[in-house]
């Protein structure tokens, strides 16, 4: 069967953006492939190392969230990147065959650095950070990684550190491909893109009168004042949200009525909530209930993290005759 590999910082609690755009791909995947989910906790250090407190509750956490949109651990592995040190010593590995030109021109990497400001990234570690997901994908000799358009070239250069580790020491590494998922373009309730560094966000576990209060307040089409004044659909985030979660006979009925003003946006408001709840909550109900029974997720990552171990040791050993260290 193929392999698909991919990872999460662990950010803490998941946003419908998370939920539509990454994990009900995940969730899909994991019945046609053999998967490899994990925590990139190292990744979260390479730019917050300065404080680690709250890194372990956001693993927790966000795997809850996994678990609650119907990752199945019995049909992938789920586990958490620092339980698998074999990341760490092909990390450093590939680092020997990577130009720093290649790192440099990355354009998370270029893009951040311009942009980040509250943060240090003068550091080593954040430089090599593409190079340490090569590690993480490579490890498992995946063939598929799913991600977002912005980590497309982190893929990309991953095939290139492929391409140049298999010519130096012998064809130990497949290929992988970027797999990218159809991107709903969730926004958030001010209109731009949903985002926990915008404070836009939606959490699938806000308790349901906090998600009615973020829908209630949600920007709407500014041209629309005055109830009596037409609205369009088209330019407004609470109909873009419809699109995700409404019945297509309440979409139809929106674009309709709030053209004509024979809806107000309270009423159109109160419809998304419905709709939308109907997907959240029973994911949210199940994230929760393993929130009150942490030691099995725990437990869960510790089986993955085992399994993880073992397939990535597989790997390693190869690696580790082809490099040709030691005695
Ligand atoms: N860099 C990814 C992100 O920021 C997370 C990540 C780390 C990852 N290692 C990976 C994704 C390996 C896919 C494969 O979203
Ligand atoms: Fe947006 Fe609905 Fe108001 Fe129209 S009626 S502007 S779609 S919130």
């Amino acid at each position: 069967m193929e392999r698909v590999v991919s990872g999460m910082r662990p950010t803490g609690k998941l946003h419908l953006g998370h939920l539509e755009a990454v994990l009900k791909n995940w969730v899909d995947l994991q019945q046609q492939y053999e998967c490899f989910f994990f925590v990139a906790d190292w990744h979260a250090l390479t730019s917050d190392y300065a404080d680690t407190s709250e890194i372990r509750s956001n693993t927790l956490a966000m795997v809850c969230d996994w678990l609650g949109a119907g990752l199945d651990p019995q049909r992938c592995t789920l586990f958490v990147q620092s339980l698998v040190p074999q990341h760490a010593e092909l990390h450093l590995l590939l680092s020997a065959v990577t130009p720093l030109g290649w790192l440099e021109r990355v354009p998370t990497y270029k893009e951040a650095r311009q942009q980040i400001r509250d943060k240090d990234l003068n550091n080593y570690a954040f430089l090599g950070y593409p190079v340490l997901q090569a590690a993480d994908i490579l490890i498992y000799k995946g063939d598929y990684v799913p991600v977002g358009e912005d980590q497309v070239p982190h893929i990309e250069l991953t095939r290139e550190i492929a391409r140049r580790f298999n010519n130096f020491y012998g064809p130990i590494f497949p290929e992988p491909q970027a797999l990218l998922a159809p991107d709903p373009r969730v926004v958030g309730t001010d209109g731009r893109r949903m985002s926990k560094s915008y404070r836009n966000d939606i959490k699938i576990t806000d308790p349901p009168e906090v998600i009615w209060e973020k829908m209630r307040t949600m920007v709407t089409d500014p041209a629309r004042v005055r109830r009596h004044d037409p609205g369009n659909p088209d330019v407004c985030p609470v109909f873009s949200l419809h699109k995700i979660y409404s019945p297509q006979e309440t979409i139809d009925y929106v674009n309709v009525e709030c053209r004509r003003a024979g809806i107000g946006c309270i009423d159109c408001k109160k419809l998304l909530y419905e709709h939308a709840m109907k997907r959240i909550a029973p994911i949210a109900d199940k994230s929760r209930a393993y929130e009150r029974n942490i030691d099995e997720v725990r437990q869960i990552l510790w089986e993955g993290s085992q399994r993880a171990r073992q397939e990535a040791e597989r790997t390693m050993e190869q690696v580790r005759a082809a490099v040709r260290l030691g005695l």
